[in-house]
């Protein structure tokens, strides 16, 4: 019995321990952050005290941003993308592939777009639905796809990547596919028709009736009157804007396919969402540390996954398969082609900042656009170059090792298209296509190198003149063209489509 006594209250002891080891071996739930409160999160980390505010977009404001030509190169000599950070030049296409590609691709990542982490999860797969539709006066078969992250490291945080895959049903063969950030889901959804509409008309009529037999006499007094009503077999294009037909209307008939990939599946376009999504996935739902990636690489990776499915669909040609976005996509279109090698062909739209213009540029949006409200779209690190006081001082974008020019770079010999619209149409100063010339004029060296064609013959980055708008594309496989559209890529599909086709060798079947 004394025994007894004793020993009960250390098997109690016991098992209470047991219960508190299981507890700290859980996971704690995702840190809840406001964007503000993860912004000072990492500028703690980071030792930044103060930001310098970023430009107003508004170009009325007291503190608009910079649309003076004479001013907007303060730091003119942008880093070259042919020499060595230990300064020898690159002469060769194997010194660009051994030594200079990956010195700049860890400079992109550590101190622009950040790092994909060694041990993102595994993406699996799925064909939810299979839909015969049209686009235009093409019939397509539509796919749509969830890409479903293993999660089993930290089930609090799940994360599906949505994409749809949409094909010519008429295709001989594997078609080009361009896969396009944006929403996904069923393009021209198949309504039943015929029959089967008469079918459901009936049972919803019944349904009613069920419901409320006194619209009996409703019915009888409108006898052709049908709940669901057929729409239009052929609908014509819904031109936009600029008097263009979409996008998709365009690749199809040329005999692609497309790809509508969602972002937001992947990571949230904001601040808050950092320790959710696939980078709070890998993080455990912990915020960021300062060479984690940002939003616009964890887009990028999510295409390359996208990409991955690509390349076991029969349908898909994935030797060629391009990515497109435009604005923000667009940047992230950049990236994408610039980091994975794999994708064949890009059409950059509006990329601005953080896209194809010079960071060291001051142009309309700027770097400090980049590293206040916009900060979650790059690493951690990219905001040392907006602060103005900081333990390690202050810095500006001219101490920015990389350039966009270099990011470009990374997309050689592949088929680039660097596109934009015009200002008086509503693809804004802000963007600065004149800097956006410059560094494609300046990567197409590296085009050249590799065998490629770029923008050489408009001479040296700092001098060089845009093409007038409409004109081109010029350039090779590195190639720009301005359209006189707005903030939309859509004016130069059908110029993207025929150069790329030409490249490609590609004559769809008739
Ligand atoms: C803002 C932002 C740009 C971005 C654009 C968009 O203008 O400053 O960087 O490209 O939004 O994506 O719509």
């Amino acid at each position: 019995m004394r025994l007894f006594f004793s020993l009960f209250p250390v098997v109690w002891l016991a098992a209470g321990a047991t219960a508190v080891f299981a507890q700290s071996t859980a996971l704690p739930p995702p840190v809840t952050f406001t964007a503000a409160q993860d912004q000072q999160n990492m500028m703690d980390q980071l030792g930044i005290k103060a930001l310098r505010p970023g430009p107003s977009g508004n170009e009325k404001a007291p503190n608009h941003a910079n649309y003076d030509e004479s001013k907007a190169n303060p730091f003119p000599d942008i880093p070259d993308p042919l020499t060595l950070n230990d300064g020898r030049k690159v002469t060769t296409a194997k010194m660009w592939w051994d030594q200079r590609r990956p010195e700049i691709v860890e400079m992109e990542e550590k101190y622009v777009y950040g790092r994909v982490p060694k041990d993102v999860p595994k993406v699996t797969w799925t064909v939810t639905a299979v839909d015969h539709e049209m686009i235009g006066f093409t019939p397509v078969i539509a796919k749509d796809l969830i890409g479903e992250v293993d999660n089993s490291s930290y089930p609090a945080i799940s994360v599906k990547i949505h994409m749809t895959l949409v094909t010519p049903a008429n295709a001989k063969g594997p078609v080009p596919v361009l896969m396009m950030f944006g929403p996904a889901g069923f393009p021209s959804p198949n309504e039943p028709r015929g029959e089967e509409l008469e079918h459901l008309n009936d049972s919803m009529k019944a349904l009613l009736l069920q419901q409320d037999p006194s619209l009996k006499q409703v019915f009888a007094d409108h006898p052709a009157w049908e709940p669901f009503k057929a729409s239009p077999l052929f609908q014509p294009p819904q031109l936009n804007a600029d008097g263009d037909p979409p996008n998709q209307w365009e690749l199809v008939a040329a005999g692609w396919g497309f790809a509508l990939f969602d972002p937001a599946s992947v990571q949230a376009d904001n601040g808050a969402g950092l320790t959710r999504g696939i980078i709070g996935l890998v993080n455990k739902g912990q915020p960021r540390k300062p060479e984690d990636w940002g939003a616009l690489r964890a887009w990028a990776w999510g295409a390359g996954r996208g990409l991955d499915y690509l390349e076991t669909d029969p349908a898909v040609d994935a030797k060629h398969v391009g990515i497109d976005g435009v604005s923000r996509y667009g940047k992230a279109t950049l990236v994408t082609m610039a980091f994975d090698q794999r994708f064949y062909m890009a059409l950059v739209g509006s990329s601005g900042k953080g896209g194809a213009t010079l960071l060291r540029r001051n142009y309309g949006e700027a770097v400090e656009s980049l590293t206040g409200g916009e900060y979650y779209w790059m690493a951690g690190n990219f905001m040392k170059y907006g602060a103005s006081n900081a333990a390690f001082g202050s810095k500006t974008p001219g101490d920015i090792p990389v350039d966009s020019n270099e990011l470009i770079a990374l997309c050689a010999p592949r088929l680039t298209f660097i596109s934009y619209g015009v200002p008086e149409k509503g693809d804004a100063h802000w963007l600065d296509h004149q800097g956006s010339f410059m560094a494609t004029v300046d990567a197409g060296r590296v085009f050249v190198l590799l065998g490629a064609k770029g923008l050489e013959s408009y001479g040296d980055y700092r001098t060089a003149k845009m093409p007038p708008v409409n004109d081109g594309p010029v350039g090779g496989e590195l190639a720009w063209r301005q359209h006189d559209g707005g903030h939309t890529d859509a004016p130069n599909m059908k110029w993207f489509i025929q150069w790329a086709d030409k490249y490609m060798g590609y004559t769809p079947p008739q």
